[in-house]
């Protein structure tokens, strides 16, 4: 009967019971009276290892080549590596693959190269491994906000504003021309829309119908950094609670997300094997990440992280100075120095940065320190990934919104602002209006989490089809 290869091997039938299976062809061993080639269809995370004849390769099969094998199952005379393989009676080639072209070598070929097939790369025992960590992921993330009351949310990817402020904005056009449209018709939409750069603001508005919403949404940035930790289009996880004057809670909350990917990928990997994790160093890496990440994290302010980087031997290509942002250096070193032991990795918060250098919807801290002014926020620090997540209190009050968009220019001084003074953001403002309630919230960069856990050294290698600078080619 026709059966998948997980089912094969998990649960084999009858030894010489006759099977019928659909797969890839992954490799080819070939010896002198027979070969034996390695096939995947996906339902395993192991290949079934199918012996055939010389006749039966014939020219026609090679890596990548789709197959319908009938045959028998028959104890394997090398059982450390497969209890059972197929003796093949039948081949039908349902998609030949031209071995002089096909662009995947069984030599080792570099990420870098890689990179310029995402089409092809997936295939791959690595590559598709990652995927089923992140659809894993995925899983076990839902399920941690559904069993927690948490409504998920679809928000929009065409937006009017800048969630950030940073500049990074994609934007969306198409001509007048393009459009075919008549003289008095105008643009598609009447004004500038960009790519959105962060649910959140959107969040902020469900979060008063139904309490506690979380998202996990494609996002854009036009940055230009070319590093490992960025990429023009990424997901990213974003969660917002009512009701809530803490801080701490929102903190517990990603605390408690992260780990909930964490514990199932520990088990996941088990699974996983070899194929992600290449060699020891690896795998002692992994567990380190994985375990650290299930501990309680660390809970340090900004202003302590700056005392700690001043008094550092370590010599920063940047002055760690109070009222600059950490660089990934200083990132890095935090994370190093407060969360790394010898055995396991534990995240770092970093809390109340200062309030000129974050984004305009931040809350203020109640009290202000030799009058340094801060804002309830945190950063999530890991080694290697720098800041994997970051939320805030939002200021849910009118006035103090108001002058604060104000502080950075967002909209004109002065006392009643007109609708038109308070631009694309008078629906957010508006908020504030009618049942503004204490809140606040966090987002996950879900790739770079994802990244860290597997320890794939570039973030390029966690998406299926990475897009950063100039690059964005299938
Ligand atoms: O720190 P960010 O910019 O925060 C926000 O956008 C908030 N509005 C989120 C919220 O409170 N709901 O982005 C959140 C996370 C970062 O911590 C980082 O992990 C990730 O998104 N991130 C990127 N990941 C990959 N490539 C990029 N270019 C990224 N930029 C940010
Ligand atoms: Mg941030």
């Amino acid at each position: 009967a026709k059966s998948t290869i997980a089912h094969l091997l998990d649960q084999g039938p009858q030894d010489s019971e006759k099977v019928v299976i659909n797969g890839f062809i992954r490799s080819i061993r070939n010896q002198k009276q027979r070969s034996f080639a390695s096939v995947g269809d996906g339902s395993s995370l192991e290949p079934l290892q199918a012996l055939l004849t010389p006749q039966q390769l014939l020219g026609r099969l090679s890596n990548g080549t789709a197959v319908r094998l009938t045959g028998s199952w028959k104890p394997s005379p090398n059982p450390r590596l497969q209890s059972h393989e197929l003796h093949v009676a039948e081949v039908d080639v349902i998609g030949y693959s031209d071995p002089a072209t096909y662009p995947l070598q069984k030599k080792y070929q570099t990420p870098e190269y890689l990179r310029t097939m995402p089409h092809l790369r997936a295939r791959l025992p690595f590559n598709s491994t990652l995927l089923r960590f992140r659809s894993d992921a995925i899983a076990a993330v839902t399920s941690f906000f559904h069993k927690n009351g948490f409504t998920q949310t679809h928000t929009p990817i065409i937006t009017s504003s800048d969630c950030e402020g940073a500049g990074e904005v994609f934007r969306v056009d198409i001509s007048e021309k393009e459009l075919g449209s008549k003289a008095d018709e105008g643009p598609f939409f009447k004004t500038p829309k960009y790519l959105t750069v962060s649910s959140q603001l959107h969040l902020e508005a469900l979060a008063q119908s139904v309490g506690k919403v979380w998202t996990l949404s494609p996002t854009f940035r036009a940055e230009k950094s070319d590093t490992a930790r960025h990429l023009s289009e990424f997901y990213m996880l974003e969660a917002e609670i009512s009701f809530t004057q803490d801080l701490k809670e929102v903190m517990g909350l990603a605390e408690q997300a992260v780990q909930s990917i964490a514990r199932n990928l520990d088990t996941a990997v088990s699974r996983v094997g070899k194929e992600l994790l290449q060699g020891p160093v690896e795998e002692v890496e992994f567990k380190r990440r994985v375990e650290g990440m299930l501990q309680p994290f660390h809970r340090i302010t900004y202003t302590e992280a700056i005392k700690l980087l001043q008094a550092s031997t370590h010599e920063f290509e940047y002055a760690p100075t109070w009222g600059h942002g950490l660089q990934a250096e200083h990132e890095r070193y935090i994370a190093a120095e407060v969360g790394g032991k010898a055995d396991m990795s534990v995240p770092v918060f970093v809390t109340h940065y200062p309030r000129a250098i974050k984004p305009f919807y931040m809350l203020p801290t109640a009290n202000v320190v030799d009058g340094q002014e801060t804002v309830d926020c945190f950063d999530l620090l890991v080694p290697e990934a720098c800041e994997i997540a970051g939320g805030s209190m939002r200021e849910h009050q009118l006035e103090p919104l108001l002058k604060s968009m104000q502080a950075k220019s967002m909209i004109p001084t002065g006392p009643d602002p007109s609708d038109e003074d308070l631009g694309e953001l008078k629906w957010y403002i508006d908020l504030r209006r009618w049942g503004s309630v204490p809140h606040g919230g966090f987002g996950l960069g879900f790739d770079r989490l994802l990244g860290y856990l597997a320890c794939t050294p570039n973030i390029r290698e966690v998406v299926a089809f990475p897009r950063w600078v100039g690059r964005c080619e299938c």
